[in-house]
């Protein structure tokens, strides 16, 4: 019997919020406006909620560069809304989860200041500085050629000190240096200890397999021989030092009986990933893989693009859901279509959904899709009303993410006289752009800004803010909440029904294992749930990943048995009727 809350039942609510709900009109989502909107989350079935950064940052990452980890980013609101927010949460039943970045910090957090301001410092080493490399004609070169997660070096000249420091990310997130001691006790006391002393309830890890590197920063393989910095993941993911750094922070996380779910990039492999959440010797609860969403990522630069067959994705989410059964007792999947840093699952998996109609029953067969499958549920933000991408025709000045915007300007700087090449890339950008997650959450179809934030008039009748982001125009065709709440047969009252679907059958949805069907269907995606119940409960889940018409035939295994339709995507469905239209999905039970 699982034992601890998060194993039971966990349905993760993602805030992200900037772009969730503006209660003070200034353009910024804010935490008064969470907690105005903590009764919808609840009305969806979410029991835990959790909130991206929320933390002192100057948001050149948009927050995963903290300047202090114990102040809250002023037009997000204050301690006191934040300690609000955590008793509202408990208040209704909700846990509450903040993210942990600590990997790295802002340039501006004082630490950094102090160990930039002279090699001396008693902070020097508290990041990770090196001299300069020199070629054979005397150029200077950084100490190796990583490169960053936002394509650039890995490295960044400090002009005072003469030397180079590490930066996996921007050059404004310098790397901390955990083999720094006295570095690790003030992260764990002022990022950790301070928080779940205020009562949250864990974290979700940030980039959590970094924070080991091999200290002599040797080259990594030329694989893109267009860009003089490489990609470097193998070297700088799972170093040897994980397993102590991550001992010491979960005995903290024992004490306050907090979940962690970590981020775990470049980790193909399972047996890595298992170290890291066997429930024998856990050093998290659980983590997020990424194989389902590096399906449409091609090798090099992240923005390149590769198309996809769906056999390929029934790879990634068979790995994803079976390989925690490789500990005895199984560890926890994670699982997830959509976060801060995806664009949106509807527009990703089913691309050819276009008109209004066609992205409802895409929505909505996406639910049921995560919803049927086991470990503990994320939901990001707007994916409960069906949200999609933004428009490729909208221009490179709608973007704000410093990931699409330093890969654009990459490329204008490379193009030459070429002037149709940047707008051809930004069609690609746009595919799978983080930006695609971060437009304003769509509440109304009636209030300006889609509700996010109301028109405040500054003097002369002149509009004082606008939202910091646009927002996509598709909350006028019914991509929103007020209409939803009302329409029985919307993307949102779909999620509820499918959440608790899956929370009155444990066994079978949170518990039970996954058995992938019919493997080389292009079109349509199958799987069994087998619940270990004794009873051989055994749940057959049918999903049509196209536009158009499928017939399918139940297991063998489920005919001749008594056999219910528990739930479907379309309202009329016959239970005798085994063709499905166009992203219909059915769930049919066998006892
Ligand atoms: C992963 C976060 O999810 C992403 O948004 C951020 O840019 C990087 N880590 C750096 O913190």
């Amino acid at each position: 019997m699982p034992k601890t809350w998060w194993e039971r039942e966990a349905i993760v609510y993602q805030v992200w919020p900037a772009s969730f709900a503006d209660s003070n009109n200034d353009g910024f989502g804010d935490i008064p406006g969470i907690i105005s909107k903590l009764d919808h989350i609840n009305s969806l079935g979410a029991n835990t909620l959790w909130v991206s950064p929320h933390y002192a940052s100057p948001r050149i990452d948009e927050g995963y560069d903290i300047s202090d980890y114990k102040a809250v980013y002023p037009p997000f609101g204050t301690m006191e809304d934040t300690e609000r927010l955590i008793r509202e949460c408990h208040q209704r039943g909700l846990k509450i989860i903040f993210d942990l970045v600590i990997n790295h910090t802002s340039d501006q957090h004082a630490w950094f200041k102090a160990s930039r301001s002279s090699k001396s410092n008693p902070k020097r080493d508290w990041y990770i500085w090196r001299p300069a490399k020199y070629d054979d004609k005397g150029n200077m070169l950084p100490p190796n050629n990583w490169r960053s997660y936002f394509n650039e070096s890995a490295w960044t000249w400090d002009e005072h000190t003469q030397e180079y420091y590490l930066h996996l990310f921007c050059k404004e997130q310098p790397d901390l240096n955990w083999t720094c001691e006295d570095a690790r006790k003030q992260i764990y006391q002022d990022a950790i200890i301070f928080w779940l002393e205020k009562g949250i309830n864990g974290f979700r890890v940030d980039t959590v397999n970094m924070y080991s590197k091999p200290m002599d920063f040797p080259d990594a393989e030329v694989t893109d021989s267009d860009n003089p910095y490489q990609p470097a993941h193998s070297l700088f993911c799972n170093g040897p030092e994980m397993p102590k750094y991550l001992r010491e922070i979960s005995a903290i996380f024992d004490k306050y009986d907090a979940m962690t779910v970590g981020e775990l990039p470049s980790t193909p492999d399972f047996k890595q990933v298992l170290r890291y959440i066997d429930p024998n010797d856990p050093q998290l609860s659980m983590v997020f893989s990424f194989d389902h969403v590096s399906l449409d990522r091609g090798e090099g630069q992240h923005f390149y693009l590769r198309s996809w067959k769906l056999p390929e994705l029934k790879n990634a989410i068979a790995h994803m859901q079976t390989f925690v059964r490789n500990s005895s007792p199984p560890a926890i999947a994670a699982t997830y279509l959509e976060n801060h840093d995806q664009p949106r699952s509807i527009s990703r998996f089913c691309p050819a959904a276009q008109t209004p109609e066609e992205t409802k029953r895409a929505g909505k067969m996406l639910a049921m899709f995560q919803t049927a499958m086991s470990g503990a549920q994320f939901i990001y933000q707007g994916q409960e009303i069906g949200m999609t991408n933004f428009p490729d025709t909208w221009g490179p000045h709608e973007y704000k993410d410093v990931d699409s915007l330093n890969y654009y300007n990459y490329v204008v700087a490379h193009s030459g006289d070429d002037t149709s090449k940047p707008g051809e890339v930004l069609k690609k950008i746009n595919r799978i752009a983080r930006d695609n997650a971060r437009t304003p959450v769509q509440w109304s179809s009636a209030q300006p800004y889609a509700g996010f934030m109301a028109p405040s008039q500054g003097g002369e009748g002149k509009q004082l803010h606008k939202p910091w982001m646009r927002i996509n125009d598709n909350y006028k065709d019914g991509i929103n909440v007020e209409d939803q709440v009302h329409d029985p047969d919307s993307v949102l009252a779909f999620w509820k029904q499918a959440i608790a679907m899956r929370q009155a059958r444990p066994a079978l949805f949170v518990h039970g294992t996954y058995e992938p069907l019919d493997h080389e269907n292009q079109h349509t995606f199958s799987f069994l749930k087998r619940a270990e119940d004794g009873k051989g409960t055994v749940a057959y889940i049918v999903l049509n990943f196209s536009e158009k018409q499928q017939t399918f035939t139940l297991p063998t295994e489920l005919q001749g048995r008594k056999v219910e339709l528990l739930m479907g995507t379309q309202q009329k469905v016959h239970l005798q009727e085994h063709r499905l239209g166009g992203y219909e999905g059915r769930i049919y039970v066998a006892s």
